[in-house]
């Protein structure tokens, strides 16, 4: 199995998602073939929830990285679960048109690039 799938479904056990029980698991690749990883963390208030795919670009922001290549993405659906709109925003801003790979637990993907899940995005080169 591809190693990024992997950690996105491993990570996917640390999520903290008590209020939902939906569990998301995501991993980025940075272009040195580093991987980060970030589960979604949810919040009694709700709406401070963080998902996967942002802990995992703040993770790997903080730890340095900078050039990303690809994330994995993993939940347990059959229709494969991808990014948020809000979790698009900061892909795009952060990782730039990267390939997103969507998986489930019967390790099933899909490639995305997040251009097309993310047409006509606002950034800063509109400042
Ligand atoms: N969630 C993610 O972590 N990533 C997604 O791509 C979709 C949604 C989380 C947020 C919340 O903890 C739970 O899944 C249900 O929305």
């Amino acid at each position: 199995m591809d190693p990024l799938v992997e950690a996105a479904l491993r990570v996917r056990g640390n999520a903290h998602a008590r209020f939902s029980n939906f569990k998301v698991g995501a991993a980025l690749e940075d272009v040195e073939g580093c991987i980060h990883t970030g589960c979604n963390v949810e919040n009694a208030t709700y709406g401070l929830t963080v998902c996967a795919e942002r802990v995992a670009v703040f993770k790997a922001i903080s730890e340095g990285a900078r050039k990303f290549r690809r994330m994995a993405i993993a939940a347990d659906t059959d229709v494969l679960t991808p990014p948020c709109g809000a979790c698009r925003q900061i892909l795009w801003e952060f990782c730039g048109d990267v390939e997103l790979v969507l998986t489930n637990l019967e390790g099933r993907t899909e490639r995305h690039h997040l251009a097309d899940l993310f047409p006509r995005p606002f950034d800063a080169s509109f400042l």
